[in-house]
């Protein structure tokens, strides 16, 4: 037993996951699979710092000083070997309220900006809610495994302003070799394509796999990056509302400060602010740890399917906690499969088509919850599909 084999009851905390299962699925009992938190602990030494910060009894205007960014760029250098300069890194309340502001702030009306589906939904919406053009660089599927089609990706970085990459990839699990990521920074560096880089999964790598900060690969590539990093993933704090922009290049920096103060959004949350420093001080043991749960999630989900729904695609996990499958064997319209998944096999996993073109025939499984959680899942998945 670890600690990640238990889990606490997350009903009625307010918990999107586990509260909205109603409003979301229709239904009150299914096993909540979808939405990407955790449903381990989010760590004692980070708990342990909101604890302390909460018995002052005071909550008001709060800033973040010097440590709070020395305990990022610590982790940056320790994890992933990336060297941030202080003045590079910009607080903001969020990595989807980010992508955003940035799109706001770098992009035009009209500008069209390059995403690549199938990929996390939000990504849509930073897009088109903007009035800019949204020009897909769909990835190319081959039994489960997932490429980028590099050909159609500089027809297309001619005429665009940016590309928004998903790196490490949510849904499809991909961790971007060195050598994929050079070829998008010698595409878009031809083609002054700025790269906004969703980095939040970057440390939940698989064992075997590395993750390269696209904006790493070198400082000619630096300045045409944005990289957005949070520790809400990896430590289970997403209610927190706190990430970070690392942004080198001192024009694009500019433009989104800029942005970030006429909508006052650098204030923050102040146990925000304790705990991103305690768990970038104090997180890398518990962060290992959590990998090799994950990953042992992902083999018996792998090692299940085979045995009992040997039809099923799954994607290779190199990256995230979240799952991949494709159940176009199964020969059901998107809908039925949904409502198959829900009202007969009781579990709620996230639609493959809201993911866009690509998504199609899929589900996606959030692997982060307790091995017994996840077997009493695959046992009802089972008894439906088989
Ligand atoms: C790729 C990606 N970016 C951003 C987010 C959410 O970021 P935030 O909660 O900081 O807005 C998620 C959450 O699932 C994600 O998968």
């Amino acid at each position: 037993m670890t600690q990640f084999d238990f889990a606490p009851d997350r009903r009625q905390t307010s918990s999107v996951k586990h509260d909205l299962t109603e409003k979301i699925f229709g239904k009150e009992d299914v096993i909540p699979l979808w939405v990407a938190d955790m449903d381990f602990e989010t760590p004692d030494f980070v708990r342990q710092a909101v604890v302390q910060r909460a018995m002052h009894p005071v909550y008001g205007y709060t800033f973040r000083d010097e440590s709070y960014y020395e305990a990022i760029a610590q982790w940056l250098w320790r994890r992933h070997n990336w060297k941030v300069q202080r003045e590079s890194l910009l607080f903001v309340p969020g990595v989807v309220p980010a992508l955003n502001l940035i799109v706001m702030a770098l992009t035009n009306p009209g500008d069209e900006i390059i995403i690549q589906s199938p990929v996390y939904f939000p990504f849509f919406g930073a897009v088109k809610d903007h009035g800019r053009v949204m020009v897909n660089n769909q990835l190319i599927e081959e039994r489960g495994s997932y490429r980028i089609d590099f050909d159609q990706l500089e027809q297309q970085a001619r005429t665009a302003k940016m590309l928004i990459l998903c790196n490490p990839h949510n849904p499809v699990g991909r961790s971007w070799t060195r050598d994929e990521l050079q070829k998008i920074a010698d595409i878009c560096l031809r083609h002054k394509v700025l790269v906004l880089s969703d980095e939040i999964h970057n440390d939940l790598v698989m064992p075997g796999f590395r993750h390269q900060v696209f904006a790493n690969i070198s400082p000619e590539v630096a300045q045409i990056s944005i990289t957005a990093h949070a520790a809400s993933k990896t430590f289970n704090l997403a209610g927190l509302a706190t990430a970070s922009l690392i942004v080198d290049n001192v024009e694009l920096r500019q433009k989104i400060t800029t942005v970030i103060q006429h909508f006052h959004l650098d204030m923050g949350n102040l146990f925000g602010i304790e705990a991103t420093k305690a768990a970038f001080l104090h997180g890398d043991i518990w962060l290992d740890e959590l990998i090799t749960y994950i990953d042992q999630n992902y083999k018996t989900a792998r090692g299940f399917f085979m045995q009992h729904l040997p039809s099923m695609v799954v994607s290779p996990l190199e990256a995230t906690y979240l799952m991949w499958l494709d159940f176009g064997w199964l020969g059901l319209s998107d809908e039925n499969l949904r409502h198959k998944m829900i009202q007969e096999a009781g579990l709620g996993l996230n639609p493959g088509i809201d993911f866009g073109p690509g998504g199609e025939n899929h589900l996606r499984l959030n692997l982060a919850c307790p091995r017994a959680t996840l077997l009493e899942a695959l046992q009802k998945m089972a008894k439906v599909f088989a």
